[in-house]
């Protein structure tokens, strides 16, 4: 990322790459929804800029897919737009080590500022809202969302992104887990009988998005984290009605307010698993109060669609960094790669690849790398591999799931790990309770590694020989 770039400079530079797909004329009902399904089913998956949106006027749009290809991440992130997705996450780790904080600046113009709209004349029905599937149970504004909240004692900052369903032109509904710090913020003002004014900015460059929806420690702004990103602070305009700090570049900003007691059925809502898992519920109502845009605005859209998806593409990247982290961290040599991959919308299959230095080692690695912070939330599979595999090919991994284990003894069952409100596989009451894990050592047996084996097929020198020589015949891609 480059300074104070926008959503704009970036479909720019995106279309430089040929990651942008255009569509003309689609409807809010439905189709948005399927055709940004339908571009997920494509490898890479392109971001889609809608255009001419039924019911709407030309230049009001919606884009999606916009973390959805290691290239697109790496352009969001400043990085090298020619790694494949093992390198960029070691890249990626690299990088995010050398990151250091810098706080946002508030200034007192900016593009967000060209239409202030407030009061009785508030109406965010103007935005082309799409209803992304057919059994949503609303028109959800905020997915790629930036939900900003200020701690009502220590007055930090906090983003995060979290589904907004719209209710009528003036008000929403949002729906926070309870762990996740803009709830905390908002449920402790409530708890004291006091509202509690928000800001939720829905359009944006994609950084806000990726850092929005990463999990930081309680007290961290993410700010911050984008201002390290882009080498320089964030601007930020003070929200009239709110006065909390907003993207001066943002597209659209919208200020409200949570009044105790004010709450309204929220969802269904397709989501990251691919299912409806959690039950509608009564969530805070959010009164819109002011409306701020740029002309021509563009909502960033970030349904959290049934994988393969944007959501679980840039967060395999950033959470397999994190638990590669932790596990270095907690002593585990030898790691040479993690994935975490999207079909488990990259939450709920984890796969390590080691170096494996002694017995024990690969059981080591898959208990820590399946309860560290980064994956304890939902991950159900764990599967170590030897580094000869590339985690992130799923042929591979299913190669060595295949040839490198038996199940009677090399699957290990953790009980009564914590379970998401989200897993399809959960009570259908939505209540949550335990869930299971299962760490499958996928590696040679150590105890006689030297006697596995040895693996057929032309070694890689002889198959890249082959492959100057030949290639042109046979195109070959090295898997
Ligand atoms: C596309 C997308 C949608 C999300 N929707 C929600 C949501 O509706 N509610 C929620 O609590 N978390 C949601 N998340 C997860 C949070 O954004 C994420 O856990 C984040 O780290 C929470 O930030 P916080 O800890 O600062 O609250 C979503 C993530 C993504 C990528």
């Amino acid at each position: 990322m480059t300074k104070q770039n926008d959503l704009r400079s970036w479909i720019e530079e995106a279309d430089k790459l040929g990651e942008v797909r255009y569509v003309d004329g689609a409807h809010w009902v439905h189709e948005m929804g399927a055709i940004t399904e339908i571009a997920s089913e494509m490898d890479p998956m392109p971001a889609v800029l809608f255009n001419n949106i039924k019911d709407y006027p030309s230049g009001y749009r919606l884009i999606t897919n916009t973390l959805a290809s290691v290239r697109k991440v790496a352009l969001t992130f400043g990085m090298p737009t020619n790694l494949s997705n093992r390198e960029f996450v070691a890249a990626w780790r690299e990088k995010a080590k050398s990151l250091r904080p810098i706080p946002p600046v508030t200034v007192k113009d900016g593009p967000l500022l060209e239409n202030v709209i407030e009061g009785k004349d508030v109406d965010i029905l103007k935005f082309p809202t799409p209803k992304w599937h057919e059994h949503d149970g609303g028109r959800y504004i905020g997915t790629g969302d930036m939900f900003i909240t200020r701690e009502p004692d220590e007055g930090w900052i906090n983003i995060g992104t979290y589904r907004v369903m719209i209710h009528d032109e003036k008000s929403v509904g949002v729906h926070i887990a309870p762990a996740h710090h803009g709830s905390m913020h908002i449920r402790k003002a409530l708890a004291r009988n006091e509202s509690v004014k928000v800001a939720i900015s829905v359009g944006h460059h994609p950084a806000f998005l990726s850092v929005g929806s990463m999990e930081f420690p309680y007290g961290y702004c993410e700010y911050d984290f984008v201002g390290a990103l882009q080498g320089a602070p964030v601007e930020v305009l003070q929200g009239p009605y709110t006065g909390l700090p907003m993207p001066a570049n943002a597209e659209i900003v919208l200020e409200g307010e949570i009044v105790p007691g004010s709450v309204k059925f929220e969802g269904p809502f397709g989501e990251w698993t691919g299912y409806y898992a959690s039950p509608p519920k009564e969530d805070p109502i959010v009164h819109i109060k002011t409306v701020l845009h740029r002309n021509d605005p563009i909502i960033l859209g970030a349904p959290p669609v049934r994988p393969p998806a944007e959501h679980a593409v840039y967060r395999a990247f950033t959470r397999a960094a994190r638990i590669w982290d932790a596990l270095e961290a907690a002593g585990v040599p030898g790691v040479k790669g993690v994935w975490c991959h999207p079909a488990g919308g990259s939450r709920m299959l984890n796969i390590v690849a080691i170096e494996q230095k002694f017995a024990g080692h690969a059981k080591q690695a898959g208990l820590i790398a399946a309860q560290c912070q980064a994956a304890a939330y939902a991950n159900r599979y764990t599967i170590v591999v030897d580094d000869d595999i590339d985690p992130t090919s799923t042929f591979q991994v299913l190669w060595a799931l295949c040839t490198r284990t038996d199940p009677a003894t090399t699957i290990e069952i953790i009980t009564r790990a914590m379970r998401t409100t989200d897993d399809p596989m959960g009570p259908p009451d939505g209540s949550g309770g335990f869930a299971s894990r299962a760490i499958i050592e996928a590696c040679r047996p150590y105890e006689w590694i030297d006697k596995f084996p040895r693996i057929s097929g032309p070694s890689l020198e002889l198959k890249q020989e082959m492959h100057e020589k030949y290639g042109h015949v046979f195109e070959m891609q090295h898997r």
